[in-house]
């Protein structure tokens, strides 16, 4: 679904990627594990063409939009979804507004009943049928997630993209989100990538592990493939979760 070939990309004279191959297959649940501050928001965004590389290849769906302007890169990002580290809802409107909010931008032929209706259908996918009318305040932090994942499919998209979807959450709501990632995939056979430093969930997860460090991937594989992984820092970062 995404093919990343030999992207370089820096700021000033801070080299963040240095030639970074990555495959993201259909249906896959793929995890970008690295430390903080390693580059894994700024490969992201380069799926979704907010960044442009130095030089390599981005490829979405077949198509190859490394060189695409700003009018054909928003219709490329019609096809992702995005789930958010704070999961920004808008504080002031209910859940049942917040879900519609794609909707009322993107499909203006679209009467109010069947924005209800389609709002009804994707609470259902995040098990929060019937809360339309609470406001995001009343919600917990992973029932916010959870309301964020709702808004996010709502123009069904075909990849999903989070970035650090657990951070700061509490073990519950981290399981929480773990869950409905994984029923995203089952339920919507969506395509997800998922951007994280927190191992434990990751390996929940995902189908496909790739760590980045020091811009490049040092390893990709399935979780079981990684844990046997032979790369010192790959080791090193995994060593403080699993007893190996
Ligand atoms: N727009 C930008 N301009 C300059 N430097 C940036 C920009 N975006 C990210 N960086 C730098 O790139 C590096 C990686 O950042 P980031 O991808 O956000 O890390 P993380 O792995 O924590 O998501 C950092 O050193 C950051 O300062
Ligand atoms: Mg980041």
């Amino acid at each position: 679904m995404i093919q990343i070939k030999d992207l370089y990309k820096s700021f000033g004279g801070n080299q963040v990627l240095k030639g970074v191959n990555l495959e993201v297959p259909r249906g896959s649940t793929s995890v970008i594990i690295g430390g903080s501050g390693s580059g894994k928001s700024v490969l992201m965004k380069h799926m979704l063409g907010l960044l442009k590389p130095d030089s390599g290849q981005v490829i979405v769906d077949g198509e190859d939009v490394t060189g695409f302007g700003e009018r054909k890169m928003v219709q490329v990002r019609g096809k992702f979804g995005m789930v958010f580290q704070q999961s920004a809802l808008f504080d002031s409107m209910n859940v049942g507004e917040n879900v519609a909010f794609p909707l009322r931008e993107h499909r203006k032929e679209l009467k109010d009943p069947e924005i209800k209706k389609i709002v009804a259908e994707k609470l259902a996918i995040v098990d929060l049928t019937g809360i339309e009318h609470l406001m995001p305040s009343e919600l917990s932090g992973g029932m916010r997630k959870r309301v964020g994942l709702a808004r996010a499919v709502v123009l069904d998209p075909k990849i999903l993209l989070y970035d650090e979807p657990t951070t700061g959450l509490d073990p519950i709501s981290t399981n929480a989100v773990d869950e409905m990632i994984m029923s995203a995939q089952e339920r919507l056979g969506i395509t997800s990538v998922v951007i994280s430093h927190d191992i434990a969930s990751s390996f929940r997860v995902a189908t496909h592990v790739a760590m980045l460090f020091e811009g490049v991937l040092v390893d990709q594989g399935s979780p079981d493939e990684l844990r046997k992984s032979k790369h010192p820092y790959v080791n090193e970062f995994l060593s403080t979760w699993f007893d190996r």
